[in-house]
């Protein structure tokens, strides 16, 4: 393509072959920008959108290279948007084992026993990104942070939200408000869900971190026996794949429970790769063990961290929330 031709496309509608109804087909399938379409697959476009194949891999190919190459300027401010933010979890020492905090473009997995905390994370978490940024949230003046909350298990408790708010002084009525709490019923439910959290963002809501609590309980319950395993295990991949494509394109943080009696061996076999191309390449997971310490205390031990090495973190949770010993 020729540069002058790359300029002028901004919008899905400025793509070669492309008019209103394909833009209202994609955006039906969730993609809304050249960005969100970059990231997409030839089988989500011809699935998902209707596309012909050869179609989705002309469209696919135009918007990576719009997104990804050439067009330097719009690389550059793609980029520039999304550099990495990080989010306190309200303890030092758990901020430290992660490198200053849950990371933005990134998925952080929290597993362990029941009553180990990974709950507890999550509501702290949906708190705490809403701080202002120079008190480790994510919030702008008069753009405040929103989290979403997927709930599969009912023990998310507004209440909780409430006395943690108050543990670092923001106001509680307007922490509720920007946390967009759903329940899902079932693994199906689960996954359509964070599909639509695309058109969320694009009505204006600033989603900078996603919880699921927990990730894989509706996918254990369904999916039962040895036969079932890998059917199961595709279709958690393929949410996890969603999950960092959000990460990624919308630059917040994706935050999910898992719970295990003892430290799994790859359960999730995701496999990086394959998670989008050259462009989620760079899409982080981080793993945190959570275990019962001496003394009501919790142990965070970060497992497979790409450029971290396994160490351990102590903290504990007060009244106030997540803090440290
Ligand atoms: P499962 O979902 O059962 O797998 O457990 P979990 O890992 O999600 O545990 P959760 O985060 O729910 O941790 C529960 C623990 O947090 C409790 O046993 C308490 O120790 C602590 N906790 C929860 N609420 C409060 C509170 O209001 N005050 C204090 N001090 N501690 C709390
Ligand atoms: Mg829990």
């Amino acid at each position: 393509m020729e540069e002058e031709e790359k300029k002028q496309i901004r919008d899905l509608e400025d793509l070669p072959g492309v008019g209103p109804k394909t833009a209202q087909k994609l955006r039906e399938a969730g993609i809304f920008s050249l960005e969100d379409l970059a990231v997409s697959s030839v089988h989500e476009l011809v699935e998902k959108a209707g596309l012909g194949e050869e179609t989705a891999k002309k469209l696919l190919e135009i918007a990576q290279d719009y997104v990804g190459q050439g067009f330097v300027s719009a690389y550059d401010f793609y980029n520039s948007r999304k550099a990495v933010e990080r989010i306190t979890t309200g303890s030092k020492a758990l901020d430290d084992l992660l490198g200053g905090g849950v990371e933005t473009q990134a998925l952080i997995e929290a597993f362990g026993e029941f009553g180990s905390g990974k709950t507890q994370l999550g509501h702290q978490l949906s708190v705490n990104v809403q701080l202002p940024k120079e008190r480790g949230g994510l919030s702008e003046p008069d753009k405040p942070a929103q989290a979403v909350y997927i709930d599969t298990e009912g023990t998310f408790r507004p209440e909780r939200i409430v006395q943690m708010a108050k543990g670092v002084e923001l106001d509680p009525d307007s922490v509720l408000k920007n946390i967009i709490f759903i329940r899902a019923y079932n693994s199906d439910h689960q996954i359509s869900i964070v599909k639509k959290i695309p058109s969320l963002i694009h009505e204006g809501k600033n989603i900078r971190l996603i919880v699921i609590d927990s990730i894989t309980a509706h996918f254990r319950a369904e999916y039962i026996g040895r036969s079932n395993l890998a059917e199961r295990q595709q279709k958690l991949n393929q949410h996890l794949r969603d999950l960092l494509k959000l990460a990624t394109v919308y630059n917040l943080a994706v935050y999910v429970t898992n719970q295990v009696m003892a430290k799994p061996e790859g359960f999730f076999a995701l496999d990086q790769q394959a998670v989008g191309g050259h462009i989620l390449a760079h899409a982080i997971t981080y793993r945190i063990f959570l275990r019962k310490g001496k003394d009501r205390t919790r142990i965070a031990r970060l497992i497979d961290a790409p450029h971290l090495p396994e160490r351990e973190a102590v903290f504990r949770i007060s009244e106030e929330g997540v803090r440290d010993v």
